[in-house]
């Protein structure tokens, strides 16, 4: 049935492919690049649709897909996998199998979906946790946090760091034989936001007394002040994030209110007053040249101070890691950060590499050149790519490693 449904889907794509717009040159397999692409505006298309004529909400349609790759918790011969739920939130636990011999790492793994989509039951995410258990010998707990628009920031967040500060007890991690000094967070997009939001958290909690060796940053999203980065004006239509998805995940992160996504499109959101939270994510001084490239530093058109003061989760550093001060990311965890050329969200990354280092924190930034947006969930049919499993194996690797 899911098969079926999902074959319609790629149909509506080949329809979609009319609206194809060309993909740069490295961009490799673009057969099922445009299929990838297809799908994902295909789905846009009857969003907007089904919103326009008020039949559902946007974010209801482009949760069709992950009602589609929906997996029940099936254990397999190497990993045990349950879904159970760490302080009341929702988590799908991967155990392996194998007996232990010594105490184990653990991944605390954040998906993606801009705060609005996916789940950890998807057949992606549901893979990646069986590899990463299975390859790192590691318990992975993979978080089913609520999600927009039915539920708001700090909601996301609160539901991760609930579940980070339950299983980060001494008890806990004694009870599913875990090592406290080999735990990672780790997570995609929204996921890596939330991941790194977390890492900035647990410095400073003093409740928490097990802290996180490293945090792995999967193309993060990691502000919501600079909406015309060289990144969001370069790819602002490359597959499979828009910019004006990402404008809209933003907006319903925050609240319902529509005019902020409108004011956020024209990067009109941030007042005067709030000046001084540019610096920390002043691409002219954060970004190297190549990126750069004609793209001229203006100093941002200010909009009202209406926004800022009704919504001030804009401006703070759990919804926007990159806004924290110098200060908060001293001592902050190894992190490994993934970013990718053709991403509205690469220079994200690349500056919060860059104020990470400048902090003291280490960093290794693993910079995908030929890469989309979304990349590591296209390693199984129908959707499979060779980048997928270069930069999985990569991730894995790191997480092997250093871990
Ligand atoms: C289980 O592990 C073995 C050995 O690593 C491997 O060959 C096999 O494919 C694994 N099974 C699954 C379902 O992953
Ligand atoms: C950003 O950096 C440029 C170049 O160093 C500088 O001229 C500008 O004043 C900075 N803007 C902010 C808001 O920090």
């Amino acid at each position: 049935m899911a098969s079926k449904s999902l074959l319609f889907l790629l149909l509506s794509a080949l329809v979609a492919y009319y609206f194809y717009t060309p993909l740069p040159d490295n961009v490799d397999e673009k057969l099922t690049v445009m299929l990838v692409h297809g799908t994902f505006r295909a789905l846009g298309y009857m969003g907007y649709m089904a919103e326009l004529f008020g039949i559902k909400h946007y974010m209801e349609v482009m949760m069709l897909l992950t009602h589609l790759e929906h997996t029940e918790p099936v254990s397999d011969e190497n990993v045990s996998v349950t879904d159970t739920s760490f302080s009341n939130v929702p988590v799908r636990l991967f155990i392996p199998k194998a007996a232990v011999t010594e105490q184990r790492r653990a991944v605390i793994y954040i998906h993606g979906g801009g705060w609005c989509l996916g789940s950890s039951a998807m057949k992606p995410y549901d893979l990646l946790g069986r590899y990463t258990a299975l390859q790192l010998d590691a318990v992975v707990v993979s978080i089913d946090y609520r999600l927009a628009p039915a539920f708001h920031f700090p909601t996301q967040f609160d539901d991760v760091y609930a579940v980070t500060k339950y299983f980060l007890d001494k008890d806990i991690l004694q009870k599913y034989s875990v090592d406290p000094s080999r735990v990672a967070v780790a997570g995609d997009s929204a996921g890596g936001n939330l991941a790194a939001a977390i890492a900035q958290q647990l410095l400073n909690d003093p409740e928490v007394k097990v802290k996180l060796k490293i945090q792995a940053l999967i193309y993060p999203v990691l502000q919501d002040i600079d909406m015309n980065t060289p990144s969001y004006q370069d790819n602002g239509d490359m597959p499979v994030l828009s910019k004006s998805l990402m404008v809209r995940f933003w907006s319903e992160y925050i609240t319902i209110d529509r005019t902020l996504g409108e004011a956020m499109w024209h990067n009109k959101h941030i007042p005067a007053e709030a000046e001084h939270v540019l610096r920390f994510v002043n691409w002219s001084t954060l970004l190297p040249d190549n990126l750069k490239k004609q793209h001229v530093y203006l100093k941002s058109e200010f909009g009202s101070s209406g926004f800022v003061n009704k919504y001030p989760a804009i401006l703070d550093a759990k919804a926007s890691p990159l806004l924290a001060e110098d200060e908060k990311l001293k001592g902050l965890p190894t992190a490994y950060i993934i970013t990718c050329m053709y991403d509205v969200l690469r220079d994200d990354g690349f500056m919060y590499a860059a104020r990470l280092r400048k902090a003291g924190v280490q960093v290794e930034h693993a910079h995908y050149n030929n890469a989309f947006h979304g990349i590591l969930l296209f390693n199984t049919w129908p959707f499979e790519l060779k980048v997928a499993h270069d930069m999985y194996n990569n991730y894995i690797r790191w997480l092997n490693d250093n871990l």
